[in-house]
Protein backbone atom coordinates (compact mmCIF):
# COMPACT_ATOMS: atom_id res chain seq x y z
CA UNK A 1 0.00 0.00 0.00
CA UNK A 2 1.08 4.08 -0.62
CA UNK A 3 -1.02 6.68 0.44
CA UNK A 4 -2.99 8.09 -2.03
CA UNK A 5 -3.83 11.82 -2.13
CA UNK A 6 -7.09 12.73 -3.00
CA UNK A 7 -8.31 15.86 -4.50
CA UNK A 8 -11.55 17.49 -4.82
CA UNK A 9 -12.52 20.75 -6.37
CA UNK A 10 -8.59 21.66 -7.72
CA UNK A 11 -6.94 24.50 -7.52
CA UNK A 12 -4.54 25.88 -9.30
CA UNK A 13 -2.37 24.92 -6.35
CA UNK A 14 -3.65 21.24 -6.04
CA UNK A 15 -2.84 21.07 -9.44
CA UNK A 16 0.63 22.29 -9.55
CA UNK A 17 1.27 20.15 -6.45
CA UNK A 18 -0.42 17.26 -8.93
CA UNK A 19 2.22 18.20 -11.99
CA UNK A 20 4.84 17.84 -9.33
CA UNK A 21 4.13 14.31 -8.34
CA UNK A 22 4.06 13.80 -12.39
CA UNK A 23 7.35 15.15 -12.73
CA UNK A 24 9.00 12.90 -9.80
CA UNK A 25 7.76 9.88 -11.49
CA UNK A 26 4.51 9.03 -9.81
CA UNK A 27 1.32 8.42 -11.15
CA UNK A 28 -2.03 10.07 -10.75
CA UNK A 29 -5.76 9.30 -11.62
CA UNK A 30 -7.64 12.32 -13.32
CA UNK A 31 -10.81 13.36 -15.12
CA UNK A 32 -11.26 13.99 -19.05
CA UNK A 33 -14.32 14.29 -20.39
CA UNK A 34 -14.55 10.85 -22.01
CA UNK A 35 -13.22 8.60 -18.74
CA UNK A 36 -10.95 8.90 -16.09
CA UNK A 37 -6.95 8.33 -17.08
CA UNK A 38 -4.13 7.30 -15.00
CA UNK A 39 -1.53 9.59 -16.02
CA UNK A 40 2.09 9.18 -16.14
CA UNK A 41 4.85 11.53 -17.47
CA UNK A 42 5.18 10.58 -21.03
CA UNK A 43 8.94 10.64 -20.84
CA UNK A 44 10.13 8.65 -18.22
CA UNK A 45 10.53 5.18 -19.04
CA UNK A 46 10.12 4.06 -15.34
CA UNK A 47 7.34 6.45 -14.69
CA UNK A 48 5.40 4.65 -17.31
CA UNK A 49 6.15 0.90 -16.23
CA UNK A 50 4.38 1.81 -13.34
CA UNK A 51 1.25 1.88 -15.21
CA UNK A 52 1.79 -1.68 -16.45
CA UNK A 53 2.54 -3.03 -13.37
CA UNK A 54 -0.50 -0.96 -11.35
CA UNK A 55 -3.28 -1.49 -14.07
CA UNK A 56 -1.54 -5.31 -14.94
CA UNK A 57 -1.80 -4.08 -18.47
CA UNK A 58 -0.19 -6.60 -21.08
CA UNK A 59 2.95 -4.66 -22.26
CA UNK A 60 1.63 -5.26 -25.91
CA UNK A 61 -0.65 -2.89 -25.04
CA UNK A 62 0.29 0.85 -26.36
CA UNK A 63 -1.06 4.11 -24.48
CA UNK A 64 -2.14 7.22 -25.50
CA UNK A 65 0.47 10.68 -24.75
CA UNK A 66 -1.85 13.91 -23.89
CA UNK A 67 -1.20 16.98 -24.67
CA UNK A 68 -2.60 20.32 -23.80
CA UNK A 69 -1.54 22.34 -26.74
CA UNK A 70 -0.88 20.90 -30.68
CA UNK A 71 2.29 22.83 -30.30
CA UNK A 72 3.32 19.97 -27.94
CA UNK A 73 2.75 17.43 -30.24
CA UNK A 74 6.54 18.46 -32.41
CA UNK A 75 8.11 16.76 -29.63
CA UNK A 76 6.36 13.22 -30.27
CA UNK A 77 5.31 13.13 -33.56
CA UNK A 78 7.87 12.81 -37.05
CA UNK A 79 5.92 15.02 -39.16
CA UNK A 80 2.07 16.13 -39.03
CA UNK A 81 0.74 15.85 -42.47
CA UNK A 82 -1.11 19.24 -42.97
CA UNK A 83 -4.68 17.66 -43.71
CA UNK A 84 -4.93 16.27 -40.59
CA UNK A 85 -4.17 19.96 -38.85
CA UNK A 86 -8.04 20.33 -40.37
CA UNK A 87 -9.06 17.14 -38.12
CA UNK A 88 -7.13 19.07 -35.03
CA UNK A 89 -8.33 22.37 -35.21
CA UNK A 90 -11.88 21.00 -35.55
CA UNK A 91 -11.86 18.32 -33.45
CA UNK A 92 -9.38 19.51 -30.55
CA UNK A 93 -9.41 19.89 -27.67
CA UNK A 94 -11.30 16.59 -27.48
CA UNK A 95 -12.33 12.92 -27.92
CA UNK A 96 -10.00 12.34 -31.03
CA UNK A 97 -6.62 10.09 -30.90
CA UNK A 98 -4.39 10.01 -33.69
CA UNK A 99 -1.70 7.38 -34.11
CA UNK A 100 1.33 8.93 -35.84
CA UNK A 101 5.01 7.76 -36.40
CA UNK A 102 6.63 8.71 -33.32
CA UNK A 103 10.20 10.60 -32.42
CA UNK A 104 12.78 8.99 -30.60
CA UNK A 105 11.84 11.04 -27.80
CA UNK A 106 8.96 8.56 -26.97
CA UNK A 107 10.38 5.93 -24.56
CA UNK A 108 9.58 2.15 -26.45
CA UNK A 109 7.31 1.18 -23.42
CA UNK A 110 5.16 4.23 -24.50
CA UNK A 111 4.44 2.03 -27.55
CA UNK A 112 4.68 -0.99 -27.21
CA UNK A 113 7.59 -1.35 -29.38
CA UNK A 114 5.33 0.06 -32.17
CA UNK A 115 6.66 3.16 -34.43
CA UNK A 116 4.13 5.41 -33.56
CA UNK A 117 2.59 7.21 -30.87
CA UNK A 118 -0.73 7.72 -30.28
CA UNK A 119 -1.80 11.57 -29.18
CA UNK A 120 -4.67 13.08 -28.02
CA UNK A 121 -5.84 17.13 -26.53
CA UNK A 122 -8.05 16.51 -23.70
CA UNK A 123 -10.80 19.02 -23.39
CA UNK A 124 -11.66 18.40 -19.59
CA UNK A 125 -10.44 21.74 -17.89
CA UNK A 126 -8.48 19.53 -15.48
CA UNK A 127 -6.58 17.10 -17.35
CA UNK A 128 -5.53 20.46 -19.75
CA UNK A 129 -4.48 22.02 -16.13
CA UNK A 130 -2.35 18.53 -15.00
CA UNK A 131 -0.58 18.64 -18.33
CA UNK A 132 0.29 22.58 -18.08
CA UNK A 133 1.10 22.23 -14.24
CA UNK A 134 3.30 19.23 -15.11
CA UNK A 135 5.19 20.89 -18.18
CA UNK A 136 5.51 17.36 -19.88
CA UNK A 137 3.13 14.82 -21.93
CA UNK A 138 1.14 12.89 -19.79
CA UNK A 139 0.76 8.92 -21.10
CA UNK A 140 -2.75 7.81 -19.80
CA UNK A 141 -4.47 4.29 -20.04
CA UNK A 142 -8.05 4.62 -18.76
CA UNK A 143 -7.79 4.68 -14.64
CA UNK A 144 -9.29 1.04 -13.77
CA UNK A 145 -7.48 -2.21 -13.57
CA UNK A 146 -6.88 -4.15 -16.48
CA UNK A 147 -10.32 -6.01 -17.89
CA UNK A 148 -12.42 -3.70 -15.84
CA UNK A 149 -14.91 -1.50 -16.99
CA UNK A 150 -13.40 2.12 -17.74
CA UNK A 151 -14.06 4.63 -14.85
CA UNK A 152 -16.50 7.20 -15.17
CA UNK A 153 -16.24 8.82 -11.97
CA UNK A 154 -13.79 9.59 -8.99
CA UNK A 155 -15.44 6.39 -6.90
CA UNK A 156 -14.76 4.28 -9.85
CA UNK A 157 -10.73 4.97 -9.59
CA UNK A 158 -11.09 4.79 -5.82
CA UNK A 159 -12.41 1.23 -5.94
CA UNK A 160 -9.57 0.16 -8.68
CA UNK A 161 -6.11 2.34 -7.51
CA UNK A 162 -6.73 3.60 -3.99
CA UNK A 163 -3.28 2.80 -1.92
CA UNK A 164 -1.73 1.81 -5.29
CA UNK A 165 -0.74 5.34 -6.94
CA UNK A 166 0.21 8.92 -5.39
CA UNK A 167 -2.87 10.54 -5.89
CA UNK A 168 -6.39 10.71 -7.60
CA UNK A 169 -8.48 14.00 -8.40
CA UNK A 170 -12.18 14.25 -8.82
CA UNK A 171 -13.80 15.73 -11.53
CA UNK A 172 -17.26 14.77 -11.17
CA UNK A 173 -18.82 12.12 -13.27
CA UNK A 174 -17.37 12.09 -17.19
CA UNK A 175 -19.36 14.11 -20.06
CA UNK A 176 -19.35 11.33 -22.79
CA UNK A 177 -18.55 8.28 -20.76
CA UNK A 178 -16.69 5.95 -23.06
CA UNK A 179 -12.70 6.74 -24.55
CA UNK A 180 -11.64 8.46 -27.25
CA UNK A 181 -11.97 7.81 -31.06
CA UNK A 182 -9.10 6.39 -32.25
CA UNK A 183 -7.67 7.19 -35.80
CA UNK A 184 -4.71 5.85 -38.15
CA UNK A 185 -3.95 7.97 -40.81
CA UNK A 186 -3.59 6.24 -43.79
CA UNK A 187 -2.55 9.43 -46.39
CA UNK A 188 -4.42 11.92 -48.04
CA UNK A 189 -7.74 11.81 -46.59
CA UNK A 190 -8.07 9.10 -45.84
CA UNK A 191 -8.33 7.94 -42.08
CA UNK A 192 -8.54 4.40 -40.51
CA UNK A 193 -11.23 3.73 -37.54
CA UNK A 194 -9.42 1.95 -34.66
CA UNK A 195 -11.84 2.62 -31.98
CA UNK A 196 -14.86 4.21 -32.19
CA UNK A 197 -15.77 7.20 -29.70
CA UNK A 198 -17.47 10.22 -29.04
CA UNK A 199 -16.35 11.81 -32.53
CA UNK A 200 -18.08 9.77 -34.77
CA UNK A 201 -17.84 8.56 -38.50
CA UNK A 202 -20.57 10.89 -39.81
CA UNK A 203 -18.88 13.95 -38.07
CA UNK A 204 -15.63 13.25 -39.56
CA UNK A 205 -16.65 12.71 -42.64
CA UNK A 206 -18.78 15.90 -42.83
CA UNK A 207 -15.12 17.50 -42.43
CA UNK A 208 -14.19 15.38 -45.95
CA UNK A 209 -12.26 12.36 -45.10
CA UNK A 210 -13.01 8.76 -46.09
CA UNK A 211 -13.22 6.60 -42.83
CA UNK A 212 -12.68 2.44 -43.21
CA UNK A 213 -13.63 0.68 -40.21
CA UNK A 214 -11.07 -1.83 -38.61
CA UNK A 215 -12.57 -4.82 -38.91
CA UNK A 216 -11.62 -5.66 -34.92
CA UNK A 217 -14.26 -3.14 -34.26
CA UNK A 218 -17.12 -5.15 -34.62
CA UNK A 219 -15.85 -8.86 -34.76
CA UNK A 220 -13.24 -10.47 -32.52
CA UNK A 221 -9.57 -11.13 -33.97
CA UNK A 222 -8.54 -14.60 -34.67
CA UNK A 223 -5.85 -16.00 -33.05
CA UNK A 224 -2.35 -15.27 -35.19
CA UNK A 225 -4.39 -12.21 -36.93
CA UNK A 226 -2.89 -8.67 -37.18
CA UNK A 227 -4.02 -5.73 -35.60
CA UNK A 228 -3.97 -2.39 -36.06
CA UNK A 229 -4.30 -1.65 -32.20
CA UNK A 230 -3.53 -4.39 -29.60
CA UNK A 231 -6.23 -3.23 -27.40
CA UNK A 232 -8.33 -4.91 -29.75
CA UNK A 233 -7.25 -7.93 -28.88
CA UNK A 234 -7.67 -7.83 -24.56
CA UNK A 235 -10.48 -9.44 -22.73
CA UNK A 236 -11.75 -5.86 -21.75
CA UNK A 237 -14.83 -3.67 -20.00
CA UNK A 238 -16.62 -6.81 -18.53
CA UNK A 239 -18.56 -7.70 -15.79
CA UNK A 240 -17.81 -10.81 -13.31
CA UNK A 241 -20.69 -12.34 -14.61
CA UNK A 242 -21.09 -13.77 -18.66
CA UNK A 243 -23.16 -11.64 -20.38
CA UNK A 244 -25.34 -12.33 -23.53
CA UNK A 245 -26.47 -8.99 -25.64
CA UNK A 246 -29.76 -9.80 -27.22
CA UNK A 247 -30.17 -8.72 -30.91
CA UNK A 248 -33.55 -7.91 -32.62
CA UNK A 249 -36.93 -5.42 -32.46
CA UNK A 250 -36.95 -4.60 -28.52
CA UNK A 251 -40.16 -6.15 -27.91
CA UNK A 252 -39.02 -9.26 -29.13
CA UNK A 253 -36.01 -9.16 -27.21
CA UNK A 254 -37.62 -7.76 -24.24
CA UNK A 255 -40.26 -11.39 -24.59
CA UNK A 256 -37.22 -13.58 -25.25
CA UNK A 257 -35.27 -12.62 -21.83
CA UNK A 258 -38.21 -12.32 -19.83
CA UNK A 259 -38.59 -16.14 -20.26
CA UNK A 260 -35.18 -16.58 -19.19
CA UNK A 261 -35.28 -14.80 -16.16
CA UNK A 262 -34.92 -16.30 -13.07
CA UNK A 263 -33.05 -16.22 -9.75
CA UNK A 264 -29.48 -14.48 -10.35
CA UNK A 265 -30.75 -13.03 -14.06
CA UNK A 266 -30.06 -9.34 -14.72
CA UNK A 267 -30.58 -7.34 -17.32
CA UNK A 268 -28.81 -4.22 -18.88
CA UNK A 269 -32.08 -2.47 -20.29
CA UNK A 270 -33.20 0.50 -22.24
CA UNK A 271 -34.30 2.94 -19.29
CA UNK A 272 -37.68 2.83 -21.31
CA UNK A 273 -38.37 -0.96 -20.23
CA UNK A 274 -36.93 -1.06 -17.00
CA UNK A 275 -40.23 -2.05 -15.29
CA UNK A 276 -40.73 -4.65 -17.48
CA UNK A 277 -38.09 -6.69 -16.11
CA UNK A 278 -37.37 -8.50 -12.43
CA UNK A 279 -34.19 -7.14 -12.12
CA UNK A 280 -32.62 -4.99 -14.62
CA UNK A 281 -30.20 -1.95 -14.52
CA UNK A 282 -30.60 1.04 -16.89
CA UNK A 283 -28.05 1.83 -19.38
CA UNK A 284 -29.73 4.93 -20.85
CA UNK A 285 -32.49 5.56 -23.67
CA UNK A 286 -33.73 3.68 -25.98
CA UNK A 287 -32.98 6.20 -29.11
CA UNK A 288 -30.06 8.09 -27.03
CA UNK A 289 -26.89 7.14 -27.87
CA UNK A 290 -25.30 9.60 -25.90
CA UNK A 291 -27.13 8.98 -22.91
CA UNK A 292 -26.36 5.11 -23.15
CA UNK A 293 -22.29 5.79 -23.68
CA UNK A 294 -23.05 8.09 -20.48
CA UNK A 295 -24.25 5.13 -18.37
CA UNK A 296 -22.52 2.07 -19.97
CA UNK A 297 -19.98 1.82 -17.88
CA UNK A 298 -21.32 2.62 -14.75
CA UNK A 299 -23.55 -0.26 -15.15
CA UNK A 300 -21.22 -2.81 -16.03
CA UNK A 301 -19.50 -2.16 -12.91
CA UNK A 302 -22.24 -2.31 -10.69
CA UNK A 303 -22.76 -5.73 -11.74
CA UNK A 304 -20.34 -6.74 -9.79
CA UNK A 305 -21.90 -5.64 -6.72
CA UNK A 306 -24.96 -7.60 -7.03
CA UNK A 307 -25.91 -11.52 -6.62
CA UNK A 308 -25.60 -11.81 -10.39
CA UNK A 309 -25.08 -14.95 -12.59
CA UNK A 310 -25.97 -13.88 -15.92
CA UNK A 311 -26.66 -10.69 -17.71
CA UNK A 312 -28.83 -10.34 -20.48
CA UNK A 313 -28.40 -6.83 -22.80
CA UNK A 314 -30.32 -5.21 -24.72
CA UNK A 315 -29.10 -4.28 -28.03
CA UNK A 316 -27.86 -0.87 -28.91
CA UNK A 317 -28.09 0.96 -32.25
CA UNK A 318 -25.04 1.11 -34.11
CA UNK A 319 -25.99 4.72 -35.22
CA UNK A 320 -23.68 7.71 -34.91
CA UNK A 321 -22.38 7.79 -31.07
CA UNK A 322 -24.01 4.09 -30.53
CA UNK A 323 -21.10 2.37 -32.62
CA UNK A 324 -19.25 2.55 -29.59
CA UNK A 325 -21.41 1.53 -27.34
CA UNK A 326 -21.87 -1.66 -29.33
CA UNK A 327 -18.09 -1.60 -29.67
CA UNK A 328 -17.64 -1.83 -25.90
CA UNK A 329 -20.34 -3.59 -25.09
CA UNK A 330 -19.76 -6.55 -27.63
CA UNK A 331 -16.28 -6.78 -25.72
CA UNK A 332 -17.68 -6.84 -22.31
CA UNK A 333 -19.77 -9.80 -23.59
CA UNK A 334 -16.68 -11.86 -25.30
CA UNK A 335 -18.80 -10.87 -28.47
CA UNK A 336 -21.80 -13.46 -27.03
CA UNK A 337 -24.68 -12.14 -29.02
CA UNK A 338 -27.73 -13.49 -29.95
CA UNK A 339 -30.94 -13.24 -31.95
CA UNK A 340 -34.38 -12.61 -29.86
CA UNK A 341 -35.84 -15.79 -31.44
CA UNK A 342 -32.90 -18.07 -30.60
CA UNK A 343 -32.11 -17.18 -27.37
O1 LIG B 1 -10.44 8.55 -24.00
C1 LIG B 1 -9.36 7.95 -23.93
O2 LIG B 1 -8.70 7.70 -24.94
C2 LIG B 1 -8.85 7.57 -22.53
C3 LIG B 1 -8.59 8.85 -21.74
C4 LIG B 1 -7.91 8.59 -20.41
O3 LIG B 1 -7.87 9.75 -22.53
N1 LIG B 1 -7.69 6.74 -22.63
C5 LIG B 1 -7.75 5.45 -23.06
O4 LIG B 1 -6.55 4.80 -23.04
O5 LIG B 1 -8.76 4.93 -23.40
P1 LIG B 1 -6.44 3.20 -23.17
O6 LIG B 1 -5.00 2.92 -22.89
O7 LIG B 1 -7.42 2.55 -22.27
O8 LIG B 1 -6.72 2.89 -24.67
C6 LIG B 1 -5.77 3.24 -25.66
C7 LIG B 1 -6.13 2.57 -26.97
C8 LIG B 1 -5.86 1.08 -26.94
O9 LIG B 1 -6.88 0.40 -27.64
C9 LIG B 1 -4.50 0.99 -27.65
O10 LIG B 1 -4.30 -0.27 -28.23
C10 LIG B 1 -4.63 2.11 -28.68
O11 LIG B 1 -5.32 3.13 -28.02
N2 LIG B 1 -3.29 2.61 -29.07
C11 LIG B 1 -2.43 3.32 -28.32
N3 LIG B 1 -1.29 3.55 -28.99
C12 LIG B 1 -1.44 2.99 -30.21
C13 LIG B 1 -0.59 2.87 -31.36
N4 LIG B 1 0.63 3.39 -31.38
N5 LIG B 1 -1.09 2.20 -32.43
C14 LIG B 1 -2.33 1.67 -32.41
N6 LIG B 1 -3.17 1.73 -31.35
C15 LIG B 1 -2.72 2.37 -30.26
MG1 LIG C 1 -8.68 1.14 -21.33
Amino acid sequence: MIKTALFSNVDTQQLNICGELIRSGELVAFPTETVYGLGANALDSMAVEKIFKVKNRPADNPLIAHISDPSMLSGLVKDFPKELEELTDRFWPGALTLVLPRTEKVPDIVSAGLPTVAVRCPSHPIANGLIRAAGVPIVAPSANLSGRPSPTTFDHCVEDLFGKIAAIIDGGKSEIGVESTVLLPLGGRRLKLLRPGGITIEMLESQGFQVEMDPAILSPVKEGQKVSSPGMLHRHYAPKAPMTIVAGKAEAVVRAIQAKEEEGVWVLAFEEYLPLFKNALSFGSEKDSKSQANALFDALRKFDSLPCKAIFAMEPSQEGEGLAVYNRLLRAASFQIIPAERL
